[in-house]
C-alpha cells in the first residue's frame, strides 16, 4: 500500500460531568487526511486546507504524531501528509485530536497495524500535548475507538468503550469565536469541595449506568456539571440562553463540548433533535455572533478509511 485516505471525526469531550474522562465521536463532522508512502524517511506536510495550521512538522499535531510513530517502529520509509480540516481549531470539537488521532491511525495502516488502539491513543495524546500543552485522552480516544468512551485511568492508560443507546443524537452549535483549550484550562480551580466531588462522580456513575441500560431519564438527570461549567461558561457568549432553549425544546441535557465554545445537547431521537436544533438556532440568531450548527448520530466506529 502506498496511499491512504481517512476520515477522522470531531468529538465531544467531557460530556458535562466527565471532565477529561468521557467523550464520544460524532458522525457529521470531521477531517480528511491522506497519507502517501515515500522512499525518503521522515514526514512532510504537503497541503493543509480548511484552517490556518503550521507546516512545521515538529509543531503540527498530526505530523508530530506521524514522526513519533515512524521512529518508534523504526520504519524504513517516510510519509507525506495532507490535512483537510472539516471544522475549526479552537471549536471545542476536538480539532487537534482529530488530526492527531487520524495521524496515528493512518500511519499504523502502513505498519501492518502493529499498534493497538490503546497504543495509538497514547501516540495521539502526544499530539494533544503539542497542540494544547496537556496530554489529554478523552477526545483522541473517542476518535480512535468510536462511540462513547471512558478514560478509566491515565496512569496506566485504560480506555473503556461504553454502549451507545440507538436513539441518541447530538445537536451542536459552534459560535464563531475561538477558545483555546490552554486558556479554558487555566480558568479552572485546582481544588474542589468534597461535596461537589460527590455530586460530580455520582453523575458520572449515573450517566454510564444510563448508557448501559438505555435509560434516557437517567442520562438526562446525570448530564450535570457543577465543577467545570460554572467557570468555563463565562467564556461562551449566551451559554445559558442556549442551554435553556435546548432543554425547553426537549433535550436530555446540554453542556460545553470539550473546552468550548461549542455547546452540545444530547437528545432522544431525530424528531426531538430537530426541535432542539430549531430552538437553539432561534435563540442565537439575534446575538450578532455568527454560528454553525449540526445534528449528528453518535459515530460508533471512529476513524475510517474512505
Ligand atoms: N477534556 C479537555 C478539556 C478537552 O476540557 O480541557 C479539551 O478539548
Amino acid at each position: 500500500m502506498n496511499y491512504l485516505k481517512i476520515f477522522s471525526p470531531a468529538t465531544v469531550a467531557n460530556v458535562s460531568c466527565g471532565f477529561d474522562s468521557l467523550g464520544f465521536a460524532v458522525d457529521a463532522v470531521g477531517d480528511e487526511m491522506t497519507f502517501t508512502k515515500t522512499v525518503q524517511k521522515g514526514v512532510k506536510i504537503t497541503n493543509i486546507t480548511g484552517a490556518n495550521l503550521t507546516y512545521n512538522v515538529n509543531e503540527n499535531a498530526a505530523s508530530a504524531v506521524v514522526q513519533k510513530i515512524l521512529k518508534e517502529a523504526n520504519a524504513n520509509f517516510g510519509i507525506e501528509l495532507t490535512i483537510h480540516k472539516g471544522f475549526s481549531p479552537g471549536s471545542g470539537l476536538g480539532s487537534s485530536a482529530a488530526s492527531a488521532a487520524g495521524a496515528a491511525f493512518g500511519v499504523n495502516q502502513f505498519l501492518e497495524n502493529q499498534f493497538s488502539e490503546l497504543e495509538l491513543t497514547k501516540f495521539a495524546m502526544f499530539g494533544e500535548e503539542i497542540a494544547c500543552g496537556s496530554a489529554i485522552a478523552d477526545n483522541v480516544a473517542a476518535a480512535i475507538y468510536g462511540g462513547f468512551i471512558l478514560v478509566r485511568s491515565y496512569e496506566p492508560l485504560e480506555i473503556i468503550k461504553l454502549p451507545v443507546p440507538d436513539a441518541l443524537r447530538v445537536v451542536a452549535i459552534h459560535p464563531q469565536i475561538e477558545v483555546k483549550t490552554k486558556d479554558a484550562r487555566e480558568v479552572l480551580p485546582e481544588k474542589i469541595a468534597l461535596k461537589d466531588a460527590v455530586t460530580q462522580w455520582a453523575n458520572v456513575g449515573g450517566l454510564i449506568s444510563g448508557l448501559y441500560t438505555n435509560n434516557y431519564h437517567l442520562i438526562s438527570n446525570s448530564l450535570v456539571d457543577i465543577i467545570v461549567e460554572p467557570y468555563r461558561k463565562k467564556l461562551i457568549p449566551f451559554f445559558d440562553t442556549v442551554k435553556s432553549s435546548a432543554i425547553s425544546a426537549g433535550a436530555l441535557g446540554a453542556g460545553i463540548s470539550g473546552s468550548g465554545p461549542t455547546i452540545f445537547a444530547l437528545c432522544k431521537g431525530d424528531e426531538i433533535a430537530n426541535e432542539v436544533y430549531k430552538s437553539i438556532k432561534e435563540s442565537y440568531k439575534n446575538t450578532g455572533i455568527k454560528f454553525e450548527m449540526f445534528i449528528s448520530k453518535i459515530n460508533p466506529n471512529g476513524i475510517k478509511i474512505v
